[in-house]
């Protein structure tokens, strides 16, 4: 990523030549154009192309039409040489000859459902402009607002606002469409307000934040999918007739589908090619539509899912959607990952821990689940001081009667039980050991089993009146109210002002069902708008508590990734990837993760082995390499941990200390990976992961290469580091381990004076003994040559051979490289 690049306040971003919208960021060109009969056509989006000054039109961006179309509908006698089926739109109207997918659906008060959106005015802004003047594109902008004149200016560098206000033709509605163009990360960012200017009630049905129309499709579409501990599993698919819909239907972004997804030419690589990346900035239900028309033209349209969501708006009310983003790079998923990161960076992420790096943890939950008390913390928390961890968390079951998931969610009076001196009591004797403190939460949820629901059962999402499917045991609360809210922030203010508290894991740990929200039954509202304002109510509660408590690092959990999103980014700036902490899922969750966010929003622990997810065993080392890469912490339980262990987790803890700021703020770069590697036909085809992060001024890198099988008879491999520069000299290095004899099993017996029996004690006694040196990398090349050749590796154990340069590389092994400028 090209770091030199700085921002000049006097640049122009946003231009309108004639009758067309050209906007720019540093790499990057977006443009459009009002047509004739007033629609926005649609023009180009992609790698920076140069101005159109001085043109009578946008010249070679317009499709050309002299005829009558076939059978397709026209707009009217006057204008019969097109129809709107064959052109590219920024915001598609319905019922006006475009047969393809509408950005909106709504029911106007006489029953017409037909929207021709015609281009009205303009405004370009130096800076970002919300209605609100906030500077920043937070989901916390989503709220219904009186009058759209309301602008407050405030400005961000390199920042500039497009506002496009359009009529619906023939009736009282108006849409504002406001570009930001974020230049130094070659984002754009597109917010949808509708505003009704009569006086009856117009229902709006669906409303797509975001729009991208293309001329043809040839695309592999990328989107993410999974499930609880199997989060962000890459799923391509070419675009052909018809298409794709994706999503989420469970009140959260959810797991099932991530709001981020890709386009690319089939032809892109890692490294190469024309790659799209999109996302939303909202973490309710959300829907991505990709079309291909008749005439072989892509529509794409992502925001709030359609299914289950009405909006009555009001006269002269507006109704404002999620922000919208978009990228592209013609350095492939690599680059278009960057761009993603530097926004997500720079521009999603808020307050003080955006960019203060993020202390080592220990979390308590995989090492003592319900099962806590003060003494088996603090014995916990004395083995974590010990290696070097520097934030002790105690996860669920400190709370009520929390001895299962069954009891006590929203009764958020500490367990004298558990602990007689109270959080006060705990923070106070971890913060003697010389660690801050932290501890978990789910303030939205309530168990039926609790002092809570029997008080207030109006406060929950259910109809009350109906059975309710149940989720963990627990119910929703009703987030829309008002009251819910400010109970949410009080018990929770409460509960932060307990102790020392310096971090909090804040989980959400079911997904929505049978919505249904009293308060909004109260007020007279559709219940179609209860998840869109259960999420304003959160981010209301978020924004709320951030500010009463900046110095709190918040990480944001549902489940693990049931709800990672850039709404939540925009108050918490990490979130727990997934409750699966096996090494080898891990690798591919936290790869998955990497195409749209940055590695310090994604906290990553080691845990123990056998892995309580997937049972797998794992080498600690892997188990490392692989968390390293995120915001980094430990789940076990230190206080059984062997002391040859805990040696190698303080070496561990050391090495991360070391290159933390690197792993923070680095440029990442994917290389090989388990689906097989997109970059050229390097050997061993979907056996690896491959990563490399490198700080900003590219003189020091990362590496990590992850083997999931061992390959007999295979003795050369080669590292591709990326990012260096090419005319610098680096010195190459590993961290030597140990081998581990066990590993050898019967085959000490080549070896060994006398025989020994396998796992016996002989056998555990000389492991523990004899641990021979494992191989050192010691080399010294340019960038260019390093980044080219590769660095070929020690050669690997391949059924034959051992010695000390020998690279012991069996079942899911890996190692951590390092490269060092010289000079
Ligand atoms: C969820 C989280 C876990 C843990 C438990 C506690 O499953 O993802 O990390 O906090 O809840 O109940």
């Amino acid at each position: 990523m090209d770091r030199k690049f700085e921002i000049l306040e006097e640049r122009i971003l946003i231009q309108k030549i004639n009758s067309t919208f050209v906007l720019n960021t540093e790499k990057t060109t977006y443009a459009f154009r009002v047509m004739e009969t007033g629609q926005l056509e649609h023009l180009y989006y992609g790698a920076k192309i140069r101005s159109m000054e001085g043109h009578e039109t946008a010249g070679i961006l317009v499709e050309r039409h002299a005829f009558q179309p076939g059978t397709n509908v026209i707009l009217d006698p006057d204008h019969d040489t097109f129809t709107m089926n064959d052109i590219c739109q920024e915001l598609s109207g319905s019922g006006r000859g475009d047969t393809g997918e509408a950005a909106i659906e709504l029911i106007f008060p006489d029953g017409c459902q037909t929207i021709d959106w015609i281009y009205d005015k303009f405004e370009i802004q130096d800076g970002r402009h919300d209605l609100e003047g906030k500077t920043l594109p937070g989901a916390h902008v989503l709220e219904e607002k009186q009058r759209l004149e309301e602008n407050e200016k405030k400005t961000v560098a390199g920042v500039q606002t497009l506002n496009i206000y359009l009529k619906a033709k023939n009736e009282n509605l108006t849409a504002l469409l406001q570009y930001f163009v974020w230049e130094d990360s070659n984002v754009i960012t597109r917010k949808l307000y509708l505003k009704n200017t009569g006086e009856q009630p117009v229902e709006i049905r669906k409303a797509m934040s975001g729009q991208l129309d293309f001329a043809d499709h040839d695309f592999r579409l990328s989107s993410f999918h999974g499930a609880w501990t199997r989060e962000m599993e890459k799923a391509d698919m070419l675009l052909t007739s018809g298409g794709y819909r994706g999503g989420s239907r469970t009140g959260n972004s959810s797991a099932d589908t991530n709001p981020f997804f890709m386009l690319a030419r089939p032809s892109a690589t890692e490294d190469t090619g024309l790659v799209y990346g999109m996302n939303l900035i909202y973490s309710g239900s959300h829907e991505e539509a990709i079309s291909v028309n008749i005439f072989g033209k892509t529509r794409v349209l992502w925001g709030i899912q359609r299914e289950g969501f009405t909006y009555r708006l009001d006269g002269g009310r507006i109704f404002e959607a999620p922000e919208a983003v978009m990228t592209v790079s013609k350095n492939g998923y690599n680059g278009m990952s960057h761009n993603m990161h530097k926004f997500v960076r720079d521009h999603v992420l808020t307050g003080k821990w955006a960019k203060k790096e993020r202390p080592v943890l220990l979390n308590s939950w995989e090492a003592a689940y319900f099962k806590i008390s003060e003494s088996k913390l603090l014995n916990l928390a004395k083995a974590a001081s010990e290696v070097g961890v520097e934030l002790f968390v105690m996860d669920d079951g400190w709370f009520g009667e929390r001895n299962d998931d069954k009891h006590s969610l929203g009764d958020w009076d500490v367990n004298k039980k558990k602990l007689p001196h109270g959080i006060k009591g705990l923070a106070d004797k971890v913060k003697k050991l010389g660690m801050s403190f932290g501890l978990w939460v789910e303030p939205e949820m309530v168990n039926v089993e609790s002092k809570l629901y029997m008080e207030h059962p109006e406060w929950v999402l259910q109809h009350i009146a109906e059975d309710h499917a149940e989720g963990r045991n627990q119910r929703v609360l009703d987030l829309v109210n008002p009251e819910v809210q400010k109970w949410l922030i009080e018990t929770m203010s409460k509960v932060f002002s307990s102790g020392d508290i310096s971090y909090v894991k804040w989980d959400m740990n079911r997904n929505m069902s049978d919505i249904y929200s009293p308060y909004l039954k109260k007020e007279g509202r559709p219940q179609g708008e209860t998840v869109l304002r259960y999420m304003q109510g959160l981010y209301a509660c978020m924004a709320e508590l951030t500010k009463r408590f900046p110095d709190i690092l918040f990480e944001g959990c549902a489940s693990g990734g049931n709800r990672f999103d850039l709404g939540i980014l925009s108050y918490f700036p990490q979130i727990w990837g997934s409750d699966d902490t096996d090494a080898i899922c891990r690798a591919e969750i936290q790869n998955g993760y990497s195409y749209g966010y940055p590695l310090s929003c994604v906290s990553a622990h080691v845990s123990s082995a056998p892995n309580h997810q997937t049972l797998r065993v794992t080498p600690l080392e892997t188990r490392f390499d692989v968390a390293a890469f995120g915001s980094f912490g430990y789940e076990l339980n230190l206080a059984d941990a062997s002391k040859d262990e805990k040696e190698k987790i303080k070496s561990q803890i050391e090495t991360y200390k070391k290159y933390r700021s690197v792993f923070f703020q680095g440029d990442f770069y994917r290389g090989r990976s388990y689906q097989g590697n997109l970059s050229n036909g390097y050997e061993l085809r979907g056996n690896l992961m491959e990563w490399t992060v490198i700080s900003e001024d590219q003189r020091t890198a990362v590496c990590l290469i992850l083997q999931k099988e061992q390959v007999p008879n295979m003795q050369q491999l080669r590292l591709y580091p990326k990012g260096l520069l090419e005319n610098q000299k680096y010195h190459f290095t590993n961290i030597p381990q140990r081998v581990n004899l066990k590993m050898f099993g019967d085959l000490v017996n080549t070896v060994a004076p006398v025989h020994v029996k396998q796992d016996s004690m002989t056998h555990n006694l000389l492991a523990k003994f004899v641990k021979p040196d494992g191989e050192t990398e010691d080399l010294y090349a340019y960038g260019d040559s390093m980044m080219e050749n590769g660095i070929p590796l020690s050669p690997a154990y391949s059924g034959t051979g051992f010695n000390e340069k020998t690279r012991v590389f069996g079942d899911f092994t890996s190692r951590l490289y390092f490269i060092q400028a010289t000079n």
